[in-house]
Parts: C-alpha cells; structure tokens; sequence
C-alpha cells in the first residue's frame, strides 16, 4: 500500500526531480523561441523582405547617428570649457552649435566693461584700448551685450521666440528663425565672455544697416589689431548659421 507520508530523504528528492525538469523546459522553451526569433528574421531577410529589414537598419543608423552626435557635443563641451580655462589656446575655443559650451561654465574672472556689462577679464585691456581709440578718431559707439550667462541666454532666446510666435509665426518657423539670430542657449559665445555687441550711438538698431555706420566701417577694419574678428560676416551665414551681425565681436 501506498504511503503518503514521505520522510525528508524523498522529499528532497522530489523538489531535485522537479527542480530538474523546470529548468530543462526552460531551457528547451528558451532554446524554441531564440531559434523561431532567428528563424523568423532570417525568414525575413532570405525571402527578400528587404524593405523591412532596410527600414530597421535605417532606423538603427539613424538612432546611432543621433547618439554619436550627442557624444560629439558631450566630448566638445568639455573640450571647450578646458580650452577656456587656460592654456595657450583659450582664445581659440570654437562655440556654436556643434560645439557647445558646457552650461555651467562661469569665465574665472570677468571684468566690467561698463555698467552691468561684463567680459572675460583676459580680453578687457584690447577691449578697452580698442573703444578708446575709435572714440580718439571721433567715433561713438558702446557696448550693448558682452558676458551672458546660460540663464540670461535662455530668456534672450524665449524673449526673441515670444516676439516672433506673437506676430502670429508657428512655433518650428519661429524657432529656426530665431536660432539664427540668437544663439541657442549652451551654443553661445557670448557665454564664453569674450564676444560683445557694440553698437553706434547714432543707430541703435540691430540691423543689417547697423553696418552702415561708420564706427562699424571702423571696427571692421581694425577690430583684428586688437585681437577681435567680425564673427558673423554676411558671407559666411551658411557656414555660421547666424545672419549678418555687423555688431557681434570676438576676441
Ligand atoms: N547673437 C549671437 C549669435 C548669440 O546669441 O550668441
Ligand atoms: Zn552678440
């Protein structure tokens, strides 16, 4: 007769049994769909299902794109904060939209140029000499934007963007709009304290006419004698993908 009553020795035994068997259909179960997944894609590739195989790929080089230009930036933000903070090379630090600047980066020292207007200290003596010599040749001109940290940048941006989705724009027309003229905030040099916009007293608009002026005719014809570059120039927009800035110096 039966026993129902099992001691420990063949209880262990069952669960080993059954602990055995789990796990071989488990294994077997796994072993079925890994090979009906390789047979189904293979299925797919073999019976010249191209196209959907081509519109995976796609997607995945497309995916891979997108993260390798991230990594891109990621690597050229900190390139550019380490350039900035010393070395010989500080001046040279490319900032735009492929390389940004990290958002936190604050220069060392920043200087003031005039009121509430601040640049990087290192760029302030050529500033200096260079707006002192056009007020020498009779020029009238100031500074109207230099050092902007990320948060001033960010409302530059949203307060650009307002006026544009105010004037009735859709939002991706004002936005590709917008980044042409204002630099995306983490893209800016005017984070980097060594741009400025200097504008003349007798036209305060930021306009292509701005230009025009003669303290602009002046600046850009001596700008570089002391260090600085007109960085927008009308030629290059397709290059910079920022309009003409007759205001907008770098040093
Ligand atoms: N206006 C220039 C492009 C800037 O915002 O940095
Ligand atoms: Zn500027």
């Amino acid at each position: 007769m039966k026993r129902f009553i099992w001691n420990t020795k063949e209880i262990r035994r069952f669960l080993r049994k059954r602990t055995v068997k789990c796990f071989a259909a488990g294994l077997l179960a796994g072993a079925a769909v890994g090979v009906a997944a390789v047979s189904l894609y293979a299925y797919g590739v073999l019976s010249g299902n191209d196209a959907a195989s081509a519109a995976v790929s796609a997607e995945l080089s497309e995916e891979n794109e997108k993260l390798r230009e991230q990594i891109d930036k990621y690597h050229a933000a900190r390139h550019n904060t380490e350039t900035l903070a010393g070395g010989d090379a500080w001046s040279l630090a490319l900032v735009n939209e492929t390389h940004p600047l990290d958002t936190s980066y604050v220069p060392e020292e920043l200087a003031e140029i005039a009121d509430g207007y601040y640049v990087d200290a290192r760029i302030l003596a050529d500033l200096e000499q260079m707006m002192n010599d056009g007020a020498e040749q009779g020029l009238s001109m100031y500074v109207t934007s230099a050092y902007r940290s990320y948060e001033q940048q960010t409302e530059t941006f949203n307060l650009s963007m307002q006026n544009r989705l105010g004037q009735g724009m859709d939002p991706l027309t004002a936005y590709e709009e917008t980044r042409t003229s204002v630099a995306i905030p983490g893209t800016s040099e005017h984070a980097t304290g060594l741009a400025v916009d200097i504008i003349s007293t007798e036209y305060a608009e930021l306009d292509e006419r701005q230009g025009d002026t003669k303290e602009q005719q002046w600046l850009m014809e001596h700008c570089w004698e002391y260090g600085f570059i007109l960085r927008y120039p009308p030629e290059k927009s397709d290059v910079t993908g920022i309009i003409f800035e007759p205001w907008h110096y770098r040093y």
